[in-house]
């Protein structure tokens, strides 16, 4: 009976955890438990909100957060894998940042700056996860540059345009003169960065930042990992050929979408099939057009999908859904043309593949020099899981190509 029941329960874990993996994804199973534990974060999330335990969202941030701090028990804290780093949590115009500054001090010689978008679908995540703080204080130590983690507010709390907001300011407060000079930041050599919403957040600040002529000092470079830039069409070829892809399913980016703007998560099932971008101006169309965007080898047969009468007045319920400071990928050729100098990395088994593809093509397009990464056995959120005891291959190379490009071009 117990042999009966141990078999059981094993069949029943192998086929919770059990998910087809693309032959390209080299630790398959290492991915699946990291996506059974993705998974049951969520599960557990939507049950304590079922059963009256608040909010969903917070339910899930907190699971994540219990996660975190195993993974700190299991394998030490970032400070002892970087000793050198001063950290010091402050705030930047009332928004919480995490400074991080490197050991070689600043008498007489300038450092480099980073501002640094943590990614988590604007609901989930924090600068003071492990796999965020262990790779600023490495960012600090190697680049020799003050990184700036920032706490921007998440959803449910609150949504846009309140996040990119919250970045905004913190990202004036770092490059103002006064700040930079008792930082001993060289001016000439501050970037912006972040992976996936925390990507989203740093393309739509550096759009900002470079049209804003107030602004003395701006960004000399951006770097994309992985970045969201567009809420229009959940329906690109990276969008259905991943739609089941860990960690981030296509409903799941949706869902993340709808929040972060604030739309009524009811209608779901339209943005799904593209309803909510039915009346759109050919323009704006043109602005995400995958089908010229794109290279052949990404759009294999897939098709458009654009509804001629979908969603009445979607536009006008969800402002945000044409706002480039939410959409950065819709923003015109003469505010790309402002852009710094950019990094993307995208990654093959990722819904936002297509995302960061065209952003990189409009960029380009529009003058910016852009140097585009694709990881052909990439995954979105590699880059938080390059340390023991859940370490990808791919996620290692993408933090060294990503640390080197910073090192060659900021
Ligand atoms: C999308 O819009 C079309 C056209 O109005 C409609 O027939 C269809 O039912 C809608 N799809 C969903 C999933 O609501």
């Amino acid at each position: 009976m117990k042999l009966l029941l141990t078999v059981v329960f094993a069949a029943a874990v192998a086929y919770y955890m059990y998910t087809p993996m693309p032959e390209s994804i080299q630790e398959p199973w290492r991915l699946m438990v990291l996506d059974a534990g993705y998974r049951s974060a969520m599960h557990l999330g939507s049950l304590k909100a079922w059963l009256g335990f608040g909010n969903s969202v917070k339910s899930i941030r907190q699971s994540l957060e219990g996660v975190d701090d195993m993974m700190r028990w299991v394998s030490g804290s970032g400070s002892s894998k970087v000793p050198g780093v001063k950290v010091s949590d402050v705030t930047f115009a009332g928004i919480p940042v995490r400074v991080y500054e490197p050991p070689a001090g600043g008498e007489g010689h300038l450092r480099r700056g980073l501002l640094y978008f943590h990614g988590g679908g604007w609901a989930l995540g924090s600068n003071k996860m492990e796999s965020y703080d262990v790779m600023c204080r490495m960012l600090s130590d190697e680049l020799n540059a003050v990184v700036v983690s920032v706490e921007y507010r998440l959803y449910p709390e609150v949504h846009f345009p309140v996040p990119y907001l919250d970045s905004l300011a913190a990202a004036k407060h770092f490059l103002s003169t006064e700040v930079l000079a008792s930082y001993a930041v060289d001016p000439e050599r501050v970037g912006v960065s972040g992976d996936s919403a925390g990507g989203n957040l740093a393309a739509a600040v550096a759009q900002e930042i470079s049209i804003d002529d107030t602004m003395g000092v701006k960004f000399s470079v951006q770097a994309l990992i992985y970045p969201a830039v567009q809420a229009l069409d959940f329906n690109t070829p990276s969008c259905l050929q991943n739609q089941f892809m860990p960690i981030l399913y296509r409903s799941v980016l949706v869902q993340f979408w709808m929040q972060y703007l604030g739309a009524d998560l009811s209608l779901k099932s339209q943005f799904l099939v593209n309803n909510h971008s039915s009346n759109i101006t050919p323009e704006l169309r043109a602005r995400l057009d995958w089908t010229v965007l794109l290279s052949p080898k990404y759009k294999k047969n897939y098709k458009r999908v654009i509804v001629e009468k979908g969603l009445q007045g979607a536009a006008k319920e969800v402002p945000g859904l044409l706002d480039v400071r939410a959409a950065p990928l819709l923003a015109g050729p003469e505010v790309l043309a402002k852009c710094p100098r950019a990094y993307i990395i995208t990654c093959e088994h990722d819904v936002l593949r297509d995302d960061g593809m065209m952003y990189a093509q409009r960029l380009q397009d529009a003058g910016v020099k852009v140097t585009s990464d694709h990881y052909e056995d990439g995954f979105h959120g590699c880059l938080s899981f390059s340390t023991w005891p859940l370490e990808f291959d791919v996620s290692k190379r993408v933090v060294r190509g990503y640390f080197s490009w910073l090192k060659n071009n900021l």
